[in-house]
């Protein structure tokens, strides 16, 4: 099989969304049907300003092609999702952040400073069978690409000692501390809040 990463436009998003949410689920462990959980969620971001998504899809090799056809790309499976926007005052996750930041005694002009232009990377998945290939790397890098944000948050699960593929990509691409062990309303996992400037 051949892997291409594409542009997910809104429609593309919600035309393929079972696809990759089936990515996500599979990705995180998460038990089936947590996808119809968060499938009226994930519709509701493609909405939100400086929306974006990319995907790494599946194409089975033809030796006489270098390339795969807009119709074979279309109709690919997904093996890999990522997607993000600019973070605004009215999002939870910003007010979040946001009462984390002052929690931990971060003055209020390095908060604004941090709320003020950045892109949330949101969602970040690959399939657990397409790992380890770099196309964590490359997605986070097509999402990023020509983004107008001064930089990029996203919140990830604390692992001991960092030790998982997810702490290792962000750390490779600069990432670093902006809360640590932050628990999020509603869910007893803690969380880290990692950041870096753009571009990437
Ligand atoms: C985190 C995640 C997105 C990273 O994506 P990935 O494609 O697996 O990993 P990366 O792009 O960082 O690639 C790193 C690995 O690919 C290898 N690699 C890098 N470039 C490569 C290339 N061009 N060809 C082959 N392998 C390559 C590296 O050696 C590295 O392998 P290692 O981890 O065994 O040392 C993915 O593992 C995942 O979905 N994990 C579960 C869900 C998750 O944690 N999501 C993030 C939650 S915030």
């Amino acid at each position: 099989m051949a892997t291409f990463l594409i542009d997910l436009s809104p429609a593309d998003m919600e035309r393929r969304l079972t696809d990759a949410l089936g990515v996500y689920v599979d990705a995180m462990r998460y038990p089936r049907g947590t996808e119809d959980q968060r499938a009226s969620m994930w519709l509701e971001h493609t909405r939100r300003d400086g929306w974006k998504a990319v995907a790494a899809v599946e194409v089975a090799d033809r030796p006489d092609a270098a390339t795969a056809t807009a119709a074979e790309l279309t109709a690919a499976p997904i093996v890999g999702v990522a997607y993000g926007y600019c973070g605004a005052p009215d999002q939870w996750w910003q007010q979040q952040v946001v009462a984390g930041l002052h929690r931990v005694g971060t003055d209020g002009v390095r908060i604004a400073e941090l709320m003020t232009s950045y892109f949330e990377l949101t969602e970040l998945h690959i399939h657990p069978r397409t790992q380890g290939r770099g196309l964590g790397e490359a997605l986070t890098r097509r999402l990023l690409a020509g983004r107008g944000e001064s930089h990029v948050l996203l919140s990830t699960p604390e692992i001991n000692g960092e030790s998982n593929r997810a702490w290792r990509l962000y750390r490779r691409l600069g990432f670093t501390d902006v809360i640590r062990g932050y628990h999020f309303a509603g869910d007893p996992r803690p969380f880290a809040i990692l950041g870096r400037s753009l571009p990437l």
